[in-house]
């Protein structure tokens, strides 16, 4: 085994962002290895949009750090976060509706990665590729207005990939979706990780947790309550008191 630790594509020390005095992120630590797959769980309002709020540079911290690839980002203007590598989807979709879905994508990768430039024409090829990918092929020339909540996920999703992020951070993109819907989006995050990109996804359905990450970091009132591999974090008994609740306990148990 090596003695050398890899230094982390992300690297989150002591990150606390406060609204009025309440800190909604409060002296977060953790890691992400590239390509690694993990999911930030926690109940409604742990701080997990606001952490990725900070990440993206939404937000400007109130002490703690952010590196990327080792270099500080605390600071950093949005866009020039997203120029580093670092793309993201909202948990309130906002698509450019008159416009039709490959027309989005399109946008998406124009205003991609720095070194990753590019002219109409090869955002045009770039869009087809991420909306086969994502499974929105058929309804590349459909106004956004036409398409479903799922598809609409999806083109969020596509969006974000067609800026060819190196990290994507992923809020809510199941959120709303039916069991057959939800196993679609996840064969569709398989997918984009597949291409080489780490995610970190916030999700509430634990199925996606289990079924894609490969460790799980649970925000509870903006800290840090459990972090691992899904399974066991799931079985925390801080965990299910502070987020999942008697109903999943007896559920876990007798499964
Ligand atoms: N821009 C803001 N101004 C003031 N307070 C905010 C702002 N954004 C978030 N908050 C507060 O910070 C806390 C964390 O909110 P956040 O949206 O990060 O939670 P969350 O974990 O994403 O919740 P959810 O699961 O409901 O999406 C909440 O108390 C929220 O009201
Ligand atoms: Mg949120």
């Amino acid at each position: 085994m090596s003695a050398v630790a890899a230094t982390p594509q992300l690297e989150l020390r002591g990150v606390t962002k406060r609204f009025g005095g309440v800190a909604a992120v409060d002296g977060v630590n953790f890691e992400v290895a590239k390509g690694d797959i993990v999911g930030i769980i926690g109940p409604n309002g742990a701080g997990k949009t606001t952490l990725l709020n900070c990440i993206s540079g939404i937000h400007h911290l109130d002490s703690g750090d952010i590196r990327w690839e080792g270099a500080s980002i605390a600071g950093m203007a949005p866009h020039r976060i997203a120029n580093l590598g670092i793309g993201r989807t909202f948990q309130i979709v906002k698509p450019f509706g008159s416009m039709t879905a490959r027309e989005n994508v399109a946008i998406g990768a124009l205003f991609g990665s720095a070194h990753m430039r590019r002219g109409m024409k090869q955002a045009f090829a770039l869009a087809d590729e991420v909306l086969e990918l994502v499974g929105l092929k058929a309804k590349a020339d459909q106004p956004v207005s036409a398409l479903t909540i799922p598809d609409r996920k999806r083109l969020e999703v596509a969006r974000a990939v067609a800026t060819r992020p190196q990290l994507l951070l992923l809020d809510e993109v199941m959120a709303g979706l039916n069991n057959v819907e939800i196993d679609e989006a996840l064969e569709m995050v398989r997918s984009v990780h597949a291409t080489g990109v780490t995610v970190l996804l916030i999700e509430h359905v634990m199925r996606v947790i289990v079924g894609v990450c490969r460790r799980a970091i649970v925000l509870d009132s903006g800290r840090v309550l459990a972090e691992g591999e899904p399974e066991v974090v799931l079985r925390d008994e801080r965990v299910i008191e502070a987020y999942l609740g008697e109903r999943y306990a007896k559920r876990l148990k007798s499964s």
